[in-house]
């Protein structure tokens, strides 16, 4: 069913010192040492050199620039073959507050990309997320599917919605070759500790009770990182030109579910948390069917024990405190101020 298989020799990684792009460094670094990476990476609050410290250096570069940068772009580009999207302001919270950025950086960072693709006759993959769909209400049986309208909910969400669009429109109108992967929620190392999932981790390590917004029965479709990194590098080299795929790895959980069992594994009490007001305008469910992803292209999750992937987590929390430590009170600040 695949078209040719693309081997690439020589990608630059946008956002590749971030949760997602920086795991996907390191699994391409193991599992792919003939292929170099570029990381262009503006280390935002959310970017961290570190998470791609320790590979090859003959491997692995890190350019620190803007992805908005078009002249940067002109100069980087040639010689690569293809780039990998990851970078993006990625926080629903901060979208709420400030939403600027998120159109500078997604939407008008991928029409950069877009356009130096298109230049410089580069295969583009793009990294987006299930959030473009919407939600989805708890009891519905259905999930996403590649070709469901979008219904963003929130700046964050609408933002990665308008980016999907350019990729799709500079394929059929230019004919980039692109694909583009929406993946659900992502937990493993190297998240930032605003996120939900290291947020409660280290909030119970640094004694501070954990916050759980609205009624707890949102739901998530939860998959272990490296999960996401297989799958991208499967549609980057065998993915068929200007097609969607749904990433997801059937791990659906509702927040209470995660958090009760973070605190189990962390010895505390089931009740050890603090409700706090709900996120505006808060998605209630989100659920991937990966159907496609499977059957074109032979994906499967590997990490399909979600308790074992969170004792994984919790434990690497726990032993790299010196990583998250200098985020963690500016975070629990930012939330404090708006009641979080
Ligand atoms: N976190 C999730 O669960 C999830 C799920 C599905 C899809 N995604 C998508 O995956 C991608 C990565 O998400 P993440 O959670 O790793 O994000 P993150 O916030 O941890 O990392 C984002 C990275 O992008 C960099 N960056 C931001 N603006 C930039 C710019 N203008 N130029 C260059 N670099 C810039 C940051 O410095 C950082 O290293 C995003 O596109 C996000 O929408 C995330």
């Amino acid at each position: 069913m695949s078209e040719e298989l693309f081997e690439p020799h020589n990608i630059i990684v946008t956002g590749g010192c971030g949760f997602i792009g920086s795991n996907f460094v390191r699994w391409v670094a193991e599992n792919h040492p003939e292929c170099h990476v570029t990381v262009l990476d503006k280390l935002t609050y959310a970017g961290n050199p570190d998470n791609i410290a320790g590979l090859p250096e003959s491997q692995v570069e890190l350019v620190v620039g803007d992805v908005c940068d078009a002249a940067l772009l002109d100069r980087l580009v040639p010689g690569h073959d293809a780039i990998v999207h990851y970078a993006a302001e990625s926080h629903n919270d901060n979208s709420i507050l400030d939403p600027e950025p998120f159109v500078q950086t997604n939407v008008v960072g991928t029409y950069r990309l877009l356009q130096a693709a298109r230049k410089h006759d580069v295969r583009y993959h793009h990294i987006s997320t299930d959030e473009v769909y919407g939600d989805l209400a708890l009891d519905e049986p259905r999930r996403f599917r590649p070709d469901d309208p979008y219904k963003p909910s929130s700046p964050y969400s609408s933002t990665k919605a308008s980016s999907d669009l350019l990729v799709r429109a500079w394929h059929r109108t230019y004919g980039v070759r692109a694909t583009i992967s929406n993946c659900s929620n992502n937990y493993g190392p190297y998240q930032h500790v605003e996120k939900f999932i290291p947020r409660q981790i280290t909030s119970i390590l640094c004694g501070i009770r954990p916050k759980l917004y609205g009624d707890g029965r949102n739901v998530r479709d939860w998959i272990h990182t490296e999960d996401h990194s297989r799958a991208v590098w499967d549609i980057l080299t065998k993915g068929h030109m200007g097609e969607t795929y749904l990433i997801g790895a059937d791990g659906e959980k509702d927040n209470i579910h995660v958090l009760q069992a973070i605190l189990e594994r962390m010895g505390q009490p089931a009740d050890a948390f603090d409700w706090v007001r709900d996120r505006p305008g808060h998605d209630r469910r989100y659920a991937i069917d990966p159907t496609k992803l499977e059957t074109e292209l032979g994906w499967k999750p590997i990490h399909t024990d979600f308790s074992e992937g969170l004792d994984q987590t919790v434990e690497w929390y726990r032993s790299h405190e010196d990583w998250w430590r200098p985020a963690k009170e500016a975070t629990e600040k930012k939330y404090a101020a708006q009641g979080q």
